[in-house]
């Protein structure tokens, strides 16, 4: 089913005509093989199973990220699966890793709607890497979900994509007020991430919400996500004196940012979003994270029959894990999936899109969501804090 196997016959065929019968049946063989290929190819739905796609960053520097959604996904299936599946067929997973990296959504999600033929695709936590997946989901009326792609410009692309999380405005809105309100900070500085979509975007909305709140931005600095040393802009921050910093990065940076503020003697709160809620930003940041707060999807703790059940069920699953907000923003992405498929009683792209979109209300393991008219979830945010190395909910934030 490899590529190369439709190459081969320009090969053959400038051999000697001696080999014509041997050549013949190599053809046969060749025309067996690409039937069957084109068998599973078309069939997203034929057969006995409906395979959906899915891309996540299962390896490179937003691994945990891709290995969480990744989880949650895998489990919404097996529960949909062992439930008797939707329209009478089981949903086989079809899962591509791209690596963290820029290029490779593309790649992969070409792949899994041409040759795999999925009839839908779930991914990807990163904004940027949901903004170049879109496009040729679009292109191909595949309908796309977004577990946590927060970034507006995601579902911009057009009416195949879909997501199952808030979206920045929303979550920029909420740190802002939390700063302004809970914290008290008055002037605040914003370090933001110039190479990630979602930092710069969740940074607009951030000032936004503090201009609007009555607060002051009294320092603006930039970095790049992976860059190893942020001491010269933490100098100019500290020098500018806020009481709080919001950083909209992910979990590698934000842990390193840490550290070397609290080396520096900057001690005001951290504040940041969804791109810090992973194990990693404790285990590198250690002490330097304690007392910083970030707005999130959900919280595991939180006391809900609902996300109760889902946190038993992933930790018999996954060794005793604790589900973050990415595991189970990737799990509703499958049921919210499932769910529509039933109510099309179709696989077929456009029925898909219209079910997706006709979602009034959806009780997913993150909160009751509503769809918007631009395809985004309408539904709550929760703030957390790092106290002793865990996240520790603080408050919910209703839309
Ligand atoms: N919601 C974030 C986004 O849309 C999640 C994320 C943050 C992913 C940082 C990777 C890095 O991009």
């Amino acid at each position: 089913m490899k590529n190369t196997s439709i190459s081969r016959p320009a090969v053959v065929a400038s051999e000697d005509a001696s080999h014509g019968m041997r050549r013949a049946r190599f053809l046969v063989l060749l025309g067996a093989v690409g039937g069957l290929a084109l068998a599973g190819c078309g069939g997203g739905a034929s057969g006995d199973t409906i395979l959906v796609g899915e891309f996540a960053s299962l390896t490179g520097k937003e691994a945990t990220f891709g290995i969480s959604s990744h989880e949650g996904t895998q489990l919404a299936i097996e529960e949909i699966n062992a439930a008797g599946g939707v329209l009478g067929k089981k949903l086989e997973l079809k899962t591509e890793d791209d690596q963290s990296k820029a290029g490779e959504p593309a790649n992969v999600v070409n792949k899994l709607i041409s040759k795999d033929g999925v009839v839908a695709i779930l991914g990807e936590v990163a904004s940027s890497r949901s903004m170049e997946a879109a496009p040729i989901c679009q292109q191909s009326s595949i309908p796309m979900i977004s577990p946590a792609s927060t970034n507006p410009k995601v579902t911009e692309t057009g009416d195949y994509i879909f997501r199952v999380c808030f979206i920045d405005p929303f979550q920029g809105t909420v740190m802002a007020n939390f700063a302004t309100n809970t914290l008290k900070a008055k002037k605040v500085a914003v370090f933001t991430d110039v190479k990630s979509d979602y930092s710069k975007g969740l940074a607009k909305f951030f000032k936004e919400g503090i201009a609007k709140a009555g607060g002051t931005v009294v320092s603006e600095l930039d970095f790049n996500g992976g860059d190893k040393d942020f001491k010269g802009q933490l100098t100019a921050i500290k020098n500018a004196a806020p009481d709080a910093v919001f950083v909209p990065g992910y979990y590698t940076d934000v842990a390193l940012i840490a550290i070397q503020a609290k080396q520096l003697g900057l001690t005001v709160p951290l504040i940041g979003g969804d791109g810090w809620e992973s194990d990693t930003l404790v285990k590198i940041g250690g002490d330097a994270v304690e007392g910083h707060y970030f707005s999130t999807h959900y919280a595991s703790d939180a006391a809900s029959p609902k996300v109760t059940a889902f946190v038993d069920a992933y930790k018999k699953r996954y060794n005793g894990k604790v589900p973050d907000a990415m595991a189970a923003l990737g799990y509703d992405s499958a049921m919210f999936l499932a769910d529509a498929i039933k109510r099309a009683e179709s696989t077929e792209g456009p029925k898909l899109r219209d079910a997706l979109a006709a979602t009034k209300e959806f009780d997913a393991v993150t909160g009751k969501m509503s769809m918007s008219a631009q395809r985004d979830a309408v539904k709550s945010a929760v703030i957390m804090q790092v106290k002793e190395g865990k996240f520790k909910f603080v408050e919910t934030v209703a839309p």
